[in-house]
């Protein structure tokens, strides 16, 4: 096989979240979620955004999987907005919000384009905020239990491809450490720990669900945002400096879920602050998933050192490249890498690349946007996953961020990922260079 290519079952899709696109927030009963509050609080998002509207998804979104079928993608990530299912977060359940996700599946389905569904995509309903304080509480972790059977009992004819929850780390720090995320939170490590704790609980609730009433074939696995390492030079030396520190930084996901346990060194140092477990909740966490998606940005430099940890971290230059987004510095083999040390060190036979992508200034000049930095990206991007596939790594798939421009968060509509642009005044979606693209290399599945 050659290098850039992909194999006939690897899957391509894009990758979306319920309150990213989908607007219709007072519709058919759909109950609030945190973030309908946080970006409704004034002063939380660019210019007061909000995403009531977002893309319209929940009425476009044959639109939206016709934009899909165009770009010849197989497969396609959505998340499932709790608060449409169960509008309190517990209690009664809202039929019109489990409709809604079975046109969905049933449209991909006849579009010949598989549905993985996110369980949790960040908008917890507002009841279990006001009543629990949310993550806090192992009672939304109950609260969550039962939205997974209920949502796994009722779509699992439709869906066979689950996933648990997205980027727990975004939840804890975001969310609730620096507060740039809803509920808006502050909280001091001890709380952090413990909800950390409750989504690794409720991951393991998503697992059990699937796996006691997912029809046959289902699968199950967590959505995670790693710390990604790269050897700074691909030396043996520090190839295995990457891994330490790789095994190092994630360690307080990847153990627990590996091997049910916390790193013995992380507990010693968190002290009183370590997270409160009761008995049963690390074998309700450890290792029955599937697979794991892998959401990936940017990443950071590595190299061997003669200290204790065995390696250094190398900071970035002033001027190193980034998207539009500082955040998302240019590290293409972080694709390789973690998919690599995911696979040899931490017990993953199946690994999805779940979220890739990048925000940048996108231009519409005469109806069209040249973005030819997204394209190059997704290139350097799709070029280590191929390397990984080469080598015989388990990579299964490569879900592009995100199928159009959206609401992104606290950003708003400033921060455009998206393949096709959107204009948010007509809900117009217009492909970008990046859509032809994706589109190119999925027809030759190869890297053009
Ligand atoms: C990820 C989120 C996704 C989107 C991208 C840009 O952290 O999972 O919803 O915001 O970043």
């Amino acid at each position: 096989m050659a290098k850039t290519d992909f194999p006939k079952s690897f899957l391509f899709g894009t990758a979306t979240a319920s309150y990213q696109i989908e607007g219709a927030v007072h519709e058919d009963g759909r109950g609030e979620s945190i973030w309908d509050r946080f970006s409704h609080t004034p002063g939380k998002t660019h210019q007061g955004e909000t995403g009531d509207v977002a893309c319209d998804s929940y009425h476009l979104f044959e639109e939206d999987i016709r934009l899909m079928k165009a770009m010849g993608c197989n497969a396609y990530r959505f998340s499932i907005a709790w608060p449409r299912i169960i509008p309190e977060g517990e209690g009664q359940i809202n039929p019109k919000g489990l409709d809604y996700y079975a046109r969905v599946a049933d449209r991909l389905g006849e579009a010949g384009v598989t549905p993985f569904a996110t369980m949790y995509h960040w908008d917890l309903p507002q009841g279990l905020e006001d009543k629990y304080g949310g993550w806090r509480s192992r009672k939304t972790v109950e609260a969550f239990a039962r939205y997974a059977e209920t949502i796994v009992r009722k779509l699992g004819g439709r869906i066979k491809n689950w996933m648990t929850l997205n980027e727990i780390p975004c939840t804890v720090y975001l969310g609730h450490k620096s507060g740039v995320h809803a509920p808006g939170a502050h909280e001091s490590d001890k709380v952090l720990n413990q909800i950390r704790h409750h989504c690794l609980l409720a991951h393991g609730h998503g697992v059990a669900a699937v796996r006691q009433h997912g029809r046959r074939g289902s699968r199950v696995g967590l959505v995670h945002n790693p710390g990604c390492k790269v050897p700074a030079i691909e030396t043996s030396e520090n190839i295995e400096a990457a891994r330490r520190a790789f095994t190092k930084d994630n360690g307080q996901m990847l153990e627990p879920l590996a091997r049910g346990t916390y790193p013995a060194a992380w507990l010693k140092q968190a002290g009183a602050e370590a997270p409160q477990i009761e008995c049963g909740d690390l074998e309700l966490i450890r290792g029955r998933a599937d697979f794991i998606g892998l959401n990936v940005y940017g990443g950071s430099f590595v190299e061997a050192a003669d200290n204790a940890d065995s390696f250094r971290p190398i900071e970035f230059p002033p001027n190193y490249p980034h998207a539009f987004a500082e955040w998302i510095k240019i590290v293409p083999q972080s694709v390789y890498w973690t998919v690599k040390f995911l696979h040899e060190d931490h017990g993953y036979d199946v690994i999805y690349v779940s979220e890739n992508g990048c925000c940048m200034d996108d231009q519409l000049k005469e109806g069209e946007v040249l973005d030819t930095d997204r394209t190059q990206y997704m290139r350097e991007y799709l070029a280590a996953a191929a390397r990984a596939v080469a080598e015989g790594l388990p990579l299964r798939g490569y879900f592009a961020w995100t199928l159009m421009d959206n609401f992104e968060w606290a950003t708003g509509t400033s921060n455009r990922f998206g393949l096709h642009y959107t204009d948010f005044g007509t809900q117009r979606r217009i492909p970008k260079l990046s859509a032809k693209y994706y589109a190119a290399c999925i027809k030759s599945r190869q890297v053009l």
